[in-house]
């Protein structure tokens, strides 16, 4: 059986019109009414039920990553690494893995133009063979805020001002002026990747510290990375404005036509490891997810490459209807303690009961394509037949059991009930990195945004004298370049 191909009910082929009860529809142009010209009656059940579906075609848009498309293929592991994880689907070279991968934008609505300057969405489903495995990542290795009880306000800041509905940079400086962790996640929006050229020339990365556990037991610190093997490239603000004002949907379309013509987008998946023992030797905390792990100290280590050969069948059913969840791992791969992980394990399954409703699981895109059994059941629009009695765990009288255990992380955790920040906050040292890793015309594409930015009139003074501060901290030249453009006499 095709394990991509989307399946309606077996008996939706009548070659004649239909309700959707399957009554015969002679007519399917004209309403019921009295006389040739009407009024129409109530009672012409066909007209009502067709427009009835009509008028509830749409379901809540993603609150955050509401514009994307997604695309089919495998995954293919091309180096052993089962002796860093018992995952089933990673367990020797030449084994594959159906997939279904979904690129977004972030911010804006669902029809937006795929040219905004924005993090783009980078969301891999594994169908294996012990569970759907969810790598839900983006385009950057790091993110703006390190617990999850800040990403409402995030987003709230980052979405159009609620009052005008114009996303204005103003309300995303101010707030962001609290968070000077956030500054080489900026390394990336406002730096040439923040627009890509598409989705097929960008990279992709788990971003958050995730857990690798051995057969034996023995647990790795990892962080995934996606390579483009077609390489990176970008979208300068002047095309973007072309590409976007003549098509809004041109990386839908890219993606398309280049899997339509047979180029199939790949990407080779990396990982770098690290030994929990080892999480204290660093200068940064390794599970902060505004740190990138330097490639130099915990080098890249090839594992596969991601293949997208099949497009979707239908938008609806296998691009709206999809629901990733980063609590979806499997035996072998487990979370971090990241605390913006953490919050992710609740809030994506909360909100896909809510935008698709609390059967959303057994829709055929999210259903895992291996053997399971349990007994949630029943609740809205539940369409599994079922034909067991017994509804109840354990039994007697049925077979099913516990599985085998696995491995899991030995890890202990201990301490206070607290909230609190980081330890290490080691904010200014990676963003400076980054800015003095790029050559000057880069460097001036940065300030250049950063100073259009903080033009916007209503950024106050003290707002810009905090970002210069913040700047000046990563990088002194970087600063005081952003101090001479704004016209601000730096108070530091
Ligand atoms: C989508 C919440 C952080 C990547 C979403 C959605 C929610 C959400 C509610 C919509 C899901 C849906 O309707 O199906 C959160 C929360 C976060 C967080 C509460 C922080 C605690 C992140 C981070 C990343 C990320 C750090 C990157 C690693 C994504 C992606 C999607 C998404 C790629 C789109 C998935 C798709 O294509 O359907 N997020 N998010 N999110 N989020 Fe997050």
């Amino acid at each position: 059986m095709d394990p991509y191909k989307y399946r309606p009910s077996s008996a939706y082929n009548a070659p004649f019109y239909t309700t959707n009860g399957g009554t015969p529809v002679s007519n399917n142009i004209s309403s019921l009414t009295i006389g040739e010209r009407g009024p129409v009656l109530l009672e012409d059940y066909h007209l009502i039920e067709k427009v009835a579906n009509f008028t509830r075609e749409r379901i809540p848009e993603r609150v955050v990553h509401a514009r994307g498309i997604s695309a089919k293929g495998f995954f293919e592991v091309t180096h052993d690494i089962s002796n860093l994880t018992c995952a089933d689907f990673l367990r020797a070279p030449g084994v594959q893995t159906p997939v279904i991968v979904r690129f977004s934008t972030v911010v804006h609505e669902r029809a937006s133009p795929e040219t905004m300057r924005d993090i783009r969405g980078f969301a891999v489903k594994f169908y294996t063979r012990e569970g759907n495995f969810d790598l839900v990542g983006n385009n950057t290795p790091v993110f703006f805020i390190r617990d999850g009880i800040q990403f409402p306000d995030v987003v709230h800041a980052l979405k159009p001002n609620p009052k005008t509905n114009i996303q204005e940079y103003w309300r995303i400086l101010d707030y962001m002026s609290h968070l000077p962790e956030s500054l080489l996640t900026w390394c990336w929006m406002f730096d040439d990747v923040g627009i890509p050229q598409d989705y097929r020339h960008m990279e992709g990365f788990g971003v958050h510290t995730y857990t690798l556990v051995a057969k034996s037991g023995k647990v790795l610190f990892v962080k995934f990375h996606w390579k483009p093997t077609c390489g990176i490239k970008n979208l300068t603000d002047e095309e973007a404005k072309v590409v976007g004002g003549a098509n809004h949907s041109h990386a839908t379309k890219d993606l398309h036509d280049a899997i339509s013509s047979g180029n199939y987008p790949e990407w080779k998946l990396f990982i770098q490891t690290m030994d929990p023992a080892d999480e204290d030797k660093f200068d940064f905390d390794p599970l902060d997810v505004t740190k990138i792990w330097p490639e130099d100290i915990l080098p890249l280590q090839p594992v596969g490459r991601l293949v997208l050969n099949r497009t979707i069948d239908n938008f609806f059913n296998e691009t709206e209807q999809l629901a990733f969840n980063p609590g979806l791992v499997v035996p072998g791969i487990y979370y971090s303690d990241d605390k913006l992980l953490q919050c992710r394990i609740f809030a994506y399954g909360d909100t896909q009961r809510h935008r698709l409703g609390p059967n959303y699981l057994q829709l055929p895109v999210n259903a895992p394509k291996c053997a399971h059994h349990n007994n949630h059941h029943e609740g809205f629009m539940n369409f599994m037949h079922r034909d067991e009695e017994v509804n109840y765990f354990p039994s007697r009288l049925d077979p099913v059991r516990h599985a085998e255990k696995y491995p899991t992380t030995p890890i202990v955790c201990s301490g206070n009930r607290e909230k609190c920040f980081i330890g290490k906050e080691n904010n200014f040292k990676q963003p400076g990195e980054r800015y003095r890793s790029w050559d000057s015309d880069r460097q001036e594409r940065f300030v250049k945004r950063f100073v259009e930015a903080l033009s916007e009139p209503r950024v106050t003074h003290e707002i810009r004298s905090i970002w210069i501060s913040y700047w000046s901290q990563a990088d002194k030249s970087l600063g005081q370049k952003l101090a001479t453009r704004l016209n601000v006499r730096p108070n530091f």
